[in-house]
């Protein structure tokens, strides 16, 4: 038996790295996933691989999650899970960041979470209840030379967290709304943006001494989402290899 079993999920970034582990790992517990990305090919092999459902999103146009609420209610009649993972960064120090990256860097990692929780709420709401896991990081809770909006994003995200699950408990809605905070991830991101040299310096930071694998971030994912986090909400969960005990 899955710890998803019958469940109807939407995870948002899920054509690669974490979110594909989440759509993945999700899959495995008995879920229905509903995986949204931009990367069109991607999104569809993997959805087509695990015979679950690929959506094309821009997690940041708010017309698009209306779309996308409207598609889960109409095809499955429920929502019980929203997986706000979509999200990005880049290596830049505050006076060399343009104002147009830094509204789109925030369009993406925290207004999409917004759009996300507003539109999904109702429906879960009408299914009786469900559960949200945003994908904050470990630099939404310290901060780091180097990413002040990515910090800033994140940091956004956990504070949000916490807002929302205090409505949707206090309304009686039975939805956990938590967030979730990786260290750094062996993802594609990673790979493109920082080098073998980078890399390594990251890696001895971890108390641990490496990486974390995308599937370890995702097996925190599916215990926020399902009924073994029902006393969970408003919390957030650091799977970052112990970089954040220090
Ligand atoms: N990799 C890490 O070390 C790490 C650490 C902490 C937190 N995170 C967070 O985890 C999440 C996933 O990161 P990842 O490393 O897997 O990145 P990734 O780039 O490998 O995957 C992110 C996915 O999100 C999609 N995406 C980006 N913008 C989108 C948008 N506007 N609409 C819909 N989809 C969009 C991308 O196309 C991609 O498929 C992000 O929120 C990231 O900030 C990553």
């Amino acid at each position: 038996m899955g710890k998803l079993d019958g469940k109807v999920c939407i995870v948002t970034g899920a054509a690669r790295g974490i979110g594909a582990a989440i759509a993945r790992a999700f899959h495995e517990e008995g879920a229905t996933v509903v995986m949204t990305d931009l990367l069109e090919d991607q999104l569809h092999a993997l959805a087509a691989e695990l015979g679950q459902i690929a959506h094309l999103q821009d997690v940041a146009h708010e017309a698009g999650w209306q779309a996308l609420v409207a598609q889960v209610e109409a095809d499955f009649g429920r929502l019980d899970v929203l997986v706000n993972n979509a999200g990005f960064g880049w290596l830049r120090k505050v006076t060399q960041i343009a104002l147009a990256d830094w509204r789109r860097l925030m369009a993406v990692n925290l207004d999409g979470m917004f759009l996300g929780m507003k539109h999904a709420i109702p429906l879960m709401e009408r299914s009786g209840g469900g559960a949200i896991v945003n994908m904050s990081s470990m630099y939404g809770t310290v901060g780091n030379s180097g990413t002040a909006a990515y910090c800033a994003s994140k940091g956004g995200v956990t504070m949000l967290t916490k807002a929302v699950a205090l409505e949707c408990a206090e309304a009686g809605t039975g939805i956990r709304v938590n967030s979730i905070h990786p260290g750094y991830v062996r993802t594609p991101s990673v790979a493109e943006t920082l080098n073998d040299e980078q890399q390594e310096a990251l890696r001895i930071l971890h108390p641990l001494g490496r990486l974390a694998d995308p599937m370890e971030i995702a097996r925190g994912v599916v215990f926020l989402a399902s009924a073994d986090a029902s006393f969970m909400t408003g919390a957030e969960l650091a799977v970052d290899g112990g970089f954040t005990a220090r």
